[in-house]
């Protein structure tokens, strides 16, 4: 089984970007957690952050044929890229969307998610665990299906 893990734009500066808002853990960090937790689930995890909305979308086209799932912190394209939408229910892959923040607990403005209704599922509020826990439902999802 494999797995992209896409990061969007500032999730590259995780670690000193307003730890208060989205803790004191690095990119690098979650990442390595991920593909160490892959490797428990016997899910092989690649990772890739972008400031850009088109290398997203590449990367989303890019992930056809090549892995079974993608896990995505959209960052703030979650809330108004309607072309990231239309990558993912293009693709047809199983996308599960994480935030690091409760986005429904912040500013008006992040209280929507434009990606949520082309999700399998969205996991918000618990920090580097929400990937964690998204890669878990993702597996799970993955495993539901091939039984
Ligand atoms: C975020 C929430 C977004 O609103 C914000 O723009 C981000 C990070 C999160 O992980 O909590 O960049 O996706």
């Amino acid at each position: 089984m494999r797995i992209l893990v896409i990061h969007g734009p500032n999730l590259n500066l995780l670690g000193t970007r307003e730890p208060e808002v989205y803790g004191s853990v690095t990119l690098a960090e979650i990442d390595g957690a991920l593909r160490s937790l892959g490797a428990e689930l016997g899910a092989e995890v690649d990772a890739f952050q972008s400031n850009h909305e088109g290398a997203i979308i590449d990367a989303i086209h890019a992930a056809r044929g090549r892995y079974d799932g993608i896990l995505i912190n959209p960052g703030a394209f979650t809330h108004y890229s309607l072309a990231i939408r239309d990558a993912v229910a293009a693709v047809g892959l199983p996308v599960v969307e994480v935030h690091l923040s409760n986005i429904y607990k912040r500013e008006p403005f992040r209280h929507r998610s434009v990606i949520a209704p082309v999700a399998a599922g969205t996991i918000a509020g618990f920090g580097a665990d929400s990937y964690r826990l998204g890669l878990r439902a993702l597996v799970n999802l993955l495993q539901a299906g091939r039984s």
